[in-house]
């Protein structure tokens, strides 16, 4: 949750696609001692999550739960990497109504449900300098 309200827009994770989430698992937490916050199956996206603790920010390692997933078909195309950034705001709705008027590229023109219950909206990479962004408004944080 945003702790100023005044933060309108925050970096609050990095996805990486991984083909084997235990093996990636193991290098974070043993390399660099990163806390498992918790592992998690998102059946609407097609994966499980690993999250660790970054200090005020996250990695997020997917592992798709099928080849035929957008992760899946994902690392097929491109090899295991970064998948996405996610920024969180305050009010995904209105985030998505101001890209629309701006005529931007979006891959969900309304919010649906992710990890932890956020509500999540994806724009799409060409109209982001080619990275997939994620926009995610915490489960229980008001609209303003
Ligand atoms: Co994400």
């Amino acid at each position: 949750m945003p702790n100023n309200d005044s933060e309108r827009i925050r970096l609050d994770h990095v996805a990486i696609a991984v083909t084997n989430l235990d093996e990636a698992l193991a290098f974070y937490q043993k390399q660099f001692n990163l806390p498992l916050i918790d592992i998690e199956v998102v059946q609407e996206q097609g994966v499980r999550v690993a999250k660790l603790d970054l200090g005020n920010t996250h990695i997020e390692l997917l592992e798709p739960l099928s080849p035929e997933t957008p992760v899946g078909k994902f690392i097929a195309q491109r090899g295991p990497g970064l998948h996405h950034i996610c920024t969180s705001v305050n009010n995904i709705c209105q985030e998505l109504q101001n890209l629309k008027d701006a005529g931007t590229r979006l891959i969900d023109e309304t919010p649906k449900i992710g990890a932890g219950g956020a509500q999540i909206a994806f724009v799409h990479p060409k109209a982001t300098g080619g990275v997939l962004l994620e926009l995610s408004q915490l489960a229980n944080t008001e609209h303003k």
